[in-house]
């Protein structure tokens, strides 16, 4: 395919689309990953032909060959952002071209064709586009759209496939934690890890998450909302959560998050939040943070704040640590201070309210 009619998607508009009324019934309540809009992007690839059929069609299973490559070996990787609707009526997507590096990231790492950054965004144009009817009003609500991409070669060798299917669907959708911006309590796993030193944790790949599932099991199991995930070599140094990345506020005013040393995703919410923490005159380190240090600093008070922070989560505060010893509190479990202030302007930005000096959010017509 060319340069040039690379972004010609075709469109097939869905033929029985959902009616206004069932629409609005689904919008209501639609929690996380639940509800789904009329149509979703198609674009396949061939080694050889390159990324052909780009497509935004009716939301439809996928017919699969049971011997197709991803059903065997896991080559699969996907994004998540977020649409929002502004208080004008306008639409806005925040950072979709860092997701589209992250996505291309992911692909080197899993072996993957590279899609081009500037299909990428207008793939999530095109079906915010068509689907803009399924962005639901009101705070803490939005569409996240999930891109993603699969081996669909028919072949059971084990070596990069030579065909691939990049998909796009979008999910209306409120707080991902049932009990909203509430802080939540997390398991400390003692026996999990989640990412070695040259494994695929800074990749958003399925394959992460699949070996995170019975650790998260674990979290809940002990009364908790989430895991989080030791360092898999010394099992000492915090690294995220799940589905999230994770900030220490203490009492000067400083805020510290894990560094980015190739076993935790490059949460792009993290990113922002440095920014912005900066800005707003927070001290900002990068820096590994223990277990130990972590317990023993929440228990003197010199510990403030926790919170979590990711597309899904946008921020929340953790206000409880359990662990096989036991468990501490962080702040009194209340939502700290800078936890509230930093959520409001991020979601400020993100909404299209606030300005946007970094230039992070992509408004659609
Ligand atoms: N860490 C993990 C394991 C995640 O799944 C996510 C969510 O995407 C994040 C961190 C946060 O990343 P982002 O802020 O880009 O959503
Ligand atoms: C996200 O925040 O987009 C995530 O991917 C986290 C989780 C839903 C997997």
């Amino acid at each position: 395919m060319s340069g040039g009619d690379m972004l010609d998607f075709e469109i097939r508009p869905n033929p029985a689309p959902v009616s206004a009324v069932e629409r609005a019934a689904l919008l209501v309540d639609p929690g996380f990953g639940r509800v789904f809009t009329d149509h979703m992007v198609t674009i396949r690839y061939a080694d050889g032909k390159g990324w052909y059929d780009p497509r935004i069609e009716a939301r439809a299973p996928i017919p699969m060959d049971p011997a197709s490559a991803v059903l065997h070996y896991a080559q699969e990787i996907f994004e998540g952002l977020k649409a929002y609707r502004t208080a004008d009526g306008s639409i806005t997507m925040f950072r979709p071209e860092a997701n589209a590096a992250r996505f291309i990231a992911s692909a080197r790492r899993l072996a993957m064709p590279e899609l081009p950054a500037e299909l990428f965004v207008e793939s999530l144009r095109k079906l915010v586009e068509i689907d803009r009817d399924w962005i639901p009003e009101g705070a803490d609500t939005s569409l996240y759209l999930r891109p993603f991409m699969f081996a669909s070669e028919v072949f059971l060798g084990v070596r990069p496939a030579n065909e691939y299917l990049y998909c796009v669907i979008a999910s209306p959708a409120g707080a991902y934690f049932a009990g909203g911006v509430k802080p939540v309590t997390v398991w400390v796993s003692p026996d999990y890890t989640r990412a070695a030193p040259g494994g695929t944790g800074a990749a958003k790949c399925g394959g992460n998450y699949a070996a995170s599932l019975s650790a998260q099991a674990e979290a809940i199991e002990a009364g908790c909302d989430q895991v989080v995930f030791l360092d898999a070599v010394e099992r000492r140094y915090v690294e995220e959560l799940g589905g999230m990345n994770v900030f220490f506020v203490y009492d000067d005013n400083t805020l510290v998050t894990p560094p980015l040393t190739g076993t935790i995703l490059p949460g792009i919410t993290r990113d922002a939040l440095l920014a912005l923490a900066a800005a707003s005159g927070h001290q900002v380190v990068e820096r590994p943070v223990s277990f130990a240090e972590w317990q023993a600093d929440a228990e003197s008070g010199r510990l403030r704040e926790v919170f979590a922070c990711g597309t899904a989560a946008v921020i929340t505060p953790v206000a409880r640590v359990r662990h096989p010893g036991g468990e501490f509190v962080i702040g009194g479990g209340e939502p700290g201070r800078s936890t509230s202030a930093l959520r409001e302007q991020l979601v400020a930005v993100q909404r299209g309210d606030a300005p946007d000096p970094h230039g992070w959010v992509t408004h659609i017509r």
